[in-house]
């Protein structure tokens, strides 16, 4: 009788649980590889059987019984225009892309997604509920504002590897001597001057976003937000509690990228989760291709939002040149038909990455350094030559390099030269397929899938209400508390009475010492 009770709370507690939840997924990055980051997100939800409502600017997708699109595709003119040009970044003549200008810029597009008349009909239907809020981080903290509306548990999706910029939201910013920002274009271990340069860049940012960014941060939340919760009759919570009440942060990293560094329990990695595990099979010919590449095969992808048909007319010919050179077989994501292609160049419009990767013959991959390539490169265990173009592509590059499985190219006019040698060298010494390999191992060879973690967090966030279990202590104390400012106080006060006191003592026992001998000094000319 007991047993069959017990047998029955527990079912009930596991019918609970696993009911569908009510998600609303906040991805309006206007480029690509975030409308893929989303999309994963998407995909896993959905099979764990959620109904998620998606705010993005990818539009395409019908909508379904449990998926809902809000379309926020007018992000896509908040870009400025060239800014992602390779000839325009070559020529140093497209917006150098510094932390403050990417703080600005995002603001700008937070802003502007909340404003969307899309997302406002949402968020002013009073009847509208969610059981969780996923927001993309991407240098602003806007989109936590989405939770409070619904008083519901809010998780960070990070894009990057884990930065100091994100995980202050979780507990206290990582140690710069080891930690980089994610604009950074080093790699620990690094030299002296790089650890006093990166402290001083991380410190420069904080310093801007007290004295300056946050407010107008702050200034944004209360107008766009304050008449959101009027319509519910609530008053809005200030915006530090809000940015600070994250229940979770879904990292899109994992150890073979951003390394062993203590990371807060309320942060999950769940790098990989955008690649499906069944990939999609190669085209019939192009599957030909690859398998009959004795020499093997160098894939060459800048990536979806670089394009490589922006790249300066001269070094197209040099590298279609150099490529034609090669014994191996070269397949180009390439945008436009090129004319008077070499034998063994292959140009695809598209290219199906994953499957490329995946074969077997595929001896290299050059790539710009985007978290999402170098992923798959790892997942698919295979080596790269990164040229890095901005944003976190350098650090990227950098890393990879660190671990072994890469070599870099500098993006310039004169590249193919370098580019040749590279190939060359990675395909013929056999450690960096090797490292590849080893990394792929490591990969895969985790507890569960990143896509069942990812379910498995957002429901236990949904089921134990926002796992405050998770939450750092950290985060209750004020800043002078956590680094000991009161104590050191209270030091500098003890110091400064002691001296005070011992200086006013020997000035005491000065002037009694003085007299006294000023009295015998006196007393002596007397009796003289
Ligand atoms: C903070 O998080 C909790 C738990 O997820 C949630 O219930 C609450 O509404 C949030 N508060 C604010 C001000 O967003």
């Amino acid at each position: 009788m007991e047993n069959m009770m017990t047998l029955l709370v527990l079912l009930s507690a596991i019918l609970a649980c696993s009911e569908s939840a009510k998600i609303l997924l906040v991805f309006p990055g206007p480029s690509k590889s975030h409308g893929i980051l989303g999309d994963g997100y998407v995909r896993h939800l959905l099979n764990a059987g959620h109904e998620v409502t998606y705010i993005t600017p990818f539009t395409q997708r019908p909508p379904t019984a449990k998926l809902r699109t809000v379309d926020v595709s007018s992000n896509f003119d908040l870009l400025p225009p060239n800014i992602i040009n390779l000839k325009g970044i070559m020529d140093k003549s497209s917006e150098d892309m510094t932390a403050i200008f990417m703080i600005l810029m995002m603001l700008d597009i937070a802003e502007k997604t909340i404003a969307n008349a899309n997302v406002q009909k949402l968020l002013n239907d009073p009847t509208e509920q969610f059981d969780a809020v996923i927001v993309e981080w991407f240098f602003s903290e806007l989109g936590a504002g989405f939770a409070t509306v619904y008083e519901c548990p809010l998780i960070w999706s990070s894009s990057v590897d884990p930065h100091w910029q994100v995980l202050q939201l979780l507990d206290e910013p990582t140690n710069p001597a080891y930690t980089v920002d994610v604009m950074s274009t080093y790699s620990p271990p690094l030299s002296f001057l790089q650890r006093v340069n990166e402290l001083w860049n991380q410190l420069m940012v904080q310093f801007l976003k007290y004295v300056w960014l946050d407010g107008v941060e702050e200034k944004i939340y209360t107008s766009l937000f304050t008449p959101i919760l009027e319509k519910r009759v609530r008053k809005l919570p200030s915006f530090y509690e809000v940015r600070y009440n994250a229940s979770l942060l879904l990292s899109n990293s994992y150890v073979t990228t951003s390394g062993g560094a203590s990371l807060p329990q309320s942060h999950k990695f769940i790098g990989g989760y955008h690649i499906d595990d069944d990939v999609t099979p190669l085209s019939e010919d192009l599957k030909k291709l690859m398998d009959s590449a004795k020499d093997g095969v160098v894939y060459f992808s800048m990536g979806s939002n670089l394009r490589s048909k922006d790249l300066p007319d001269e070094v197209k010919i040099n590298l279609l040149k150099m490529f034609g050179s090669l014994k191996q077989t070269v397949i180009w994501k390439f945008e436009e038909v090129l004319p008077n292609l070499p034998k063994n160049v292959h140009i695809l419009q598209w290219a199906p990455q994953q499957a490329i990767l995946a074969h077997p013959n595929l001896a290299v991959f050059i790539t710009h350094g985007g978290l999402l390539s170098t992923t798959e490169s790892i997942y698919f265990g295979v080596p790269i030559i990164g040229i890095p173009v901005y944003g976190d592509q350098f650090m990227n590059v950098e890393k990879s390099m660190n671990k072994g499985y890469a070599l870099k190219v500098d993006l310039s006019y004169t590249m193919s030269e370098e580019l040749k040698k590279t190939i060359e060298e990675v395909i013929s010494n056999k450690r960096y397929a090797e490292k590849a390999k080893e990394l792929s191992f490591i990969h895969h060879d985790r507890p569960v899938k990143p896509g069942q973690e990812l379910a498995h967090w957002v429901n236990h966030v949904i089921n134990t209400r926002g796992a405050p279990h998770l939450r750092s202590p950290a985060l209750d104390l004020p800043l002078y508390k956590r680094k000991f400012l009161d104590l050191a106080a209270l030091v500098a006060v003890l110091v400064l009475a002691v001296y005070i006191l011992l200086k006013r003592a020997l000035a005491y026992i000065c002037s009694q010492v003085c007299s006294n001998k000023g009295k015998t000094a006196s007393k002596k000319k007397k009796n003289n």
